[in-house]
């Protein structure tokens, strides 16, 4: 058998059907038992990751920060924070995934600076109309004393979006800088020319040092709407449930109460940054990619941000926010590739995140109890998974996904660390529990995420038997599963870029082949709870299912497949 190609052996293209690791290193593996994973750990499992059959690596951020949001506060765009690690690691870092097949993808966040940016600093010691004011969004407030903030925008972490600039004394002057985070990520100022040429450097910074691409931080947000008029916000965006089971089914991202045209999201203005940033990835060799992370109202909003001469991709998140409905489903993908066809772009799809809960959780129906059913979670979360990783275009993994993680839904309330915990009053901010860290070997109390046990978020005991140890033995686990279908990923041209044909499926049932003159793929996803039969004239060559419940039924000599539910299958054909 010849390998299949890696992402290296594919340099102009490769990011149009690659699949994509997302590591969220402060989570993944821990060098030097501070409880705090750090770069020297990830380059220490990126044969697990090549192993695993990845193309690409995608690192949330791990700037200067004082982590007031999981490093997305970058104090220092051009510095890495000590407790992760060093330019060198970085450098090695690039070279080690290099010599495995396997591209980079860093993180950039433009939006917002820490407080602790030189800039801000700056403009804290500084008067009203200079050139480190103009940085930032600042601006007289309201009211006879100026003690009302200049409009209503909230922050998307609970509160209002504005905070007093304060006087060396620490007193609030009139003056206000928005911050749709937290109060330690004041928003930059994209009218201001500076601006652009300072992040056309720091692009160049990382390009120069071999980092293959960035994912972009909020890249719908940065330009706000002249005149920054009050926002009619949608009523659900304030007394947002809890975390309970209802509020994990059916709340799943920061940004859904938020997204529908708000006036600091989506606007057109956007698009010129990302004409420029194309222009300085294209003058690389091989050209550098781009992601965005573009909360948009539709699938039509979305492909815009993929016209030839802006982002390559851009995260597709209907998809994640389709949950387990195939109609929903089958909308958005429907929908998704006929706008990024007429803008000539590959899609991207992704189920997890370190912002939304995991999928294993997610998905679960509720049992009699009212808690997750997690078991048929997991069997589900496969089930999407294989699915979607048989749609065109490029998919995105979050780590510990592949062991079948659930979300941690019981955190202690003192360890967690979301800014919106904090800013709600302990009624929102559940993202720390899609954030606990990746249990390696079975061994109590940190499963080998660090060799001194510690872990900056607690980590459940049954984890054990979800450990990656645990999981390489076992033919049946979640991880062998990941590894068997992004193998044959790679192997079958069907799958990847390339045309999709839908057949006629019964209710809840979405079926598809991937066309490939080298042989098709059929891939079938059935999200009832009772078993189907598919009709014999699909074949029942079955290259991966995602459960055990397929069978094959002899019907009189005519060989069919029954597939159990919620399940999907990949079938050759
Ligand atoms: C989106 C990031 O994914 C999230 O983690 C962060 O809190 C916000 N942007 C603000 O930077
Ligand atoms: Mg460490």
């Amino acid at each position: 058998m010849t390998n299949p190609p890696s992402a290296l052996q594919r340099p102009q293209d490769w990011w149009r059907d690659a699949v994509i690791y997302q590591v969220y290193p402060r989570s993944f593996a821990d060098s030097d038992g501070d409880g705090l994973g750090d770069i020297p750990g990830l380059i220490s499992r990126l044969d697990y990751l090549a192993d695993l059959g990845v193309d690409a690596v995608w690192i949330s951020p791990f700037y200067s920060s004082p982590l007031r949001d999981g490093g997305y506060d970058v104090a220092d765009y051009r510095s890495i924070d000590a407790r992760l690690g060093s330019m060198d690691d970085v450098d090695s870092l690039v070279a080690e995934a290099h010599a495995r097949g396997m591209r980079v993808i860093m993180d950039i966040v433009p939006n917002h600076t820490s407080s602790e940016h030189a800039w801000f600093q700056e403009a804290l010691n500084s008067e009203p109309g200079s050139q480190a004011w103009d940085r930032y969004m600042i601006r007289e407030g309201k009211g006879a004393e100026r003690e009302e903030p200049p409009n209503n925008w909230r922050s998307v972490f609970h509160g209002r979006g504005w905070s007093h600039m304060r006087d060396a004394d620490g007193e609030p002057t009139g003056y206000w800088y928005l911050h749709l985070f937290d109060t330690t990520q004041p928003d930059l100022n994209w009218e201001n020319p500076e601006v652009h040429a300072e992040f056309r450097d720091i692009l160049r910074f990382w390009f120069d040092r071999g980092v293959d691409g960035f994912r972009i931080d909020v890249s719908h947000g940065l330009v706000k709407e002249e005149g920054l008029p009050d926002f009619d916000h949608p009523e659900q965006f304030s007394g947002l449930p809890g975390f309970d089971e209802e509020h994990v089914a059916n709340h799943e991202s920061m940004f859904d109460a938020d997204k529908a045209h708000a006036p600091y999201w989506d606007q057109d203005g956007v698009h010129d940054i990302y004409r420029e940033w194309r222009a300085v990835a294209d003058e690389y060799d091989p050209p550098r990619i781009f992601c965005g992370e573009t909360w948009v109202p539709n699938p039509e909003r979305l492909a815009r941000y993929q016209r030839p001469d802006e982002l390559h991709t851009s995260f597709n998140f209907s998809y994640l926010d389709a949950g387990w409905d195939a109609d929903a489903m089958r909308t958005s993908i429907v929908d998704t590739i006929r706008n990024h066809a007429t803008v000539g772009a590959p899609p991207t799809w992704v189920l997890s995140n370190h912002d939304v809960v995991r999928h294993r959780t997610r998905l679960a129906p509720l049992a009699a109890d009212g808690t997750a059913d997690l078991e048929r979670g997991l069997d589900r979360a496969r089930a999407a998974t294989l699915f979607t990783l048989a749609l065109p275009g490029s998919m995105y993994l979050y780590q510990g996904e592949e062991l079948g993680l659930p979300e941690v839904s019981d955190l202690p309330d003192d360890a967690r660390q979301d800014p919106a915990w904090h800013r709600s009053g302990g009624t929102d901010g559940r993202r720390d529990g899609c954030r606990v860290p990746i249990p390696w070997t079975p061994e109590l109390p940190s499963f080998g995420f660090s060799s001194s046990g510690a872990a900056w978020l607690p980590m459940p005991a049954y984890w054990s038997g979800l450990s990656v140890t645990e999981e390489s033995e076992d033919p049946q686990s979640t991880l062998e599963f990941y590894r068997s279908a992004l193998r044959i990923r790679r192997e079958l041209d069907a799958l990847g870029e390339g045309p999709l044909q839908w057949e006629d499926a019964p209710e809840g049932v979405l079926a598809i082949r991937r066309l490939s003159d080298t042989g098709n793929v059929l891939a079938v996803l059935n999200t009832t709870d009772s078993p189907v039969r598919l009709p014999s004239s699909w074949g029942a060559d079955v290259l991966l299912a995602s459960c055990p419940e397929v069978a094959l039924l002899d019907d009189d000599g005519v060989e069919m497949l029954v597939v159990g539910g919620e399940t999907a299958v990949w079938v050759r054909g």
